[in-house]
């Protein structure tokens, strides 16, 4: 059985840790903090029996979670045959990160980033073997996202890039190949460009946050509006993305007002603090206003 190294416990790496273990894999779950793996056990736990309910799972949700375990160390990186990175969205903790797993893992294994917007090659530097790092770049939430860009990197290896085309199909998604290691590779730039000026006409008071995302629905047939969107992904990783976007000089990618920087020092995270655009209730179901 191939076994997978997934660090980061948040949003993300809970997804792909999930996703990972229906698909047959042993993955290794690592946090820094106690408390988001215990968090992160609960939602796949959560998760997993949901999608058996659907009838969507071969097998029982209690065999598909035996294959998953919490590691507070990055020690199993010398077994694991892909590791995928899923920290914050910070370019100095990535960076340490790659450091730290090119010095302990097996030269032949892949290092994966879901990053959002920090360059892969830039990750890359900090590793002897450039060649095998590449962008995994998953979508949220990613149980139900059947979408996954893998982007290549200035150094990556046309090999370990198929490899990368080739394990998402082996999750059951569907790979969109990013041949250049371009700010916010594809998507994230079309749905930044859409973004931003969303964000920019709630600020100027120009619309309301509610009537942007029902008239993207209705209008241009999205399934989510952008607003919704940024909730659920959370509003600090929006922020660091942006953040990130400026200082790559990518401007038109990243709303001019700093709305979503107000809100982050408010506590208004999105739907994982209960309130960001939206109200949520504690099980995460949308309050009416
Ligand atoms: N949120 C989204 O919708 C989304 C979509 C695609 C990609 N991403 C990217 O995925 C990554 C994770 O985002 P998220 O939304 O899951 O964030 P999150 O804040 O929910 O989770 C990040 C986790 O990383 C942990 N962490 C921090 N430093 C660490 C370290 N050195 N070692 C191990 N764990 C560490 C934190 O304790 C936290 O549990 C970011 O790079 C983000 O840009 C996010």
């Amino acid at each position: 059985m191939e076994k997978i190294l997934v660090v980061g416990s948040g949003f993300m790496g809970s997804g792909i840790a999930q996703v990972s273990a229906q698909a047959g894999y042993q993955v290794y779950l690592m946090d820094i903090e106690a408390s988001a793996l215990e968090r992160a056990l609960e939602q796949i736990r959560w998760s997993v029996e949901r999608v058996y309910a659907k009838g969507l799972l071969k097998e029982s949700p209690v065999s598909v979670l035996t294959r998953i375990s919490a590691e507070k160390d990055l020690s199993r990186v010398s077994e694991v045959d892909w590791v995928i990175e899923a920290v914050i969205e910070d370019e100095g903790v990535k960076r340490t990160l790659f450091q730290d797993l090119d010095r302990i893992s097996r030269p032949q294994t892949p290092l994966a980033t879901n990053t959002s917007s920090i360059p892969i090659t830039r990750l890359a530097e900090r590793t002897s073997y450039p060649e095998r790092v590449l962008g995994l770049h998953f979508f949220g939430p990613v149980p139900m996202m059947g979408v996954v860009e893998v982007v290549k990197g200035e150094k990556t290896s046309e090999e370990v890039f198929e490899r990368g085309v080739a394990f998402v199909h082996s999750l059951g998604k569907i790979p969109i190949r990013v041949q250049r290691d371009i700010p916010g590779f594809v998507l994230n730039r079309i749905f930044s460009a859409a973004f931003r000026e969303a964000v920019d006409l709630v600020d100027q008071g120009m619309v309301s946050p509610e009537e942007v995302d029902i008239g993207m629905r209705l209008g241009y047939g999205w399934n989510v509006g952008p607003f919704e969107i940024a909730d659920n992904a959370g509003l600090e990783t929006c922020a660091r993305v942006s953040q990130s976007m400026r200082a790559l000089g990518e401007t038109l990618l990243a709303p001019r007002s700093d709305l979503i920087e107000r809100m982050v020092a408010e506590g208004r995270l999105g739907k994982k603090s209960g309130r960001g655009f939206y109200q949520y209730s504690p099980e995460g179901k949308r309050l009416p206003k």
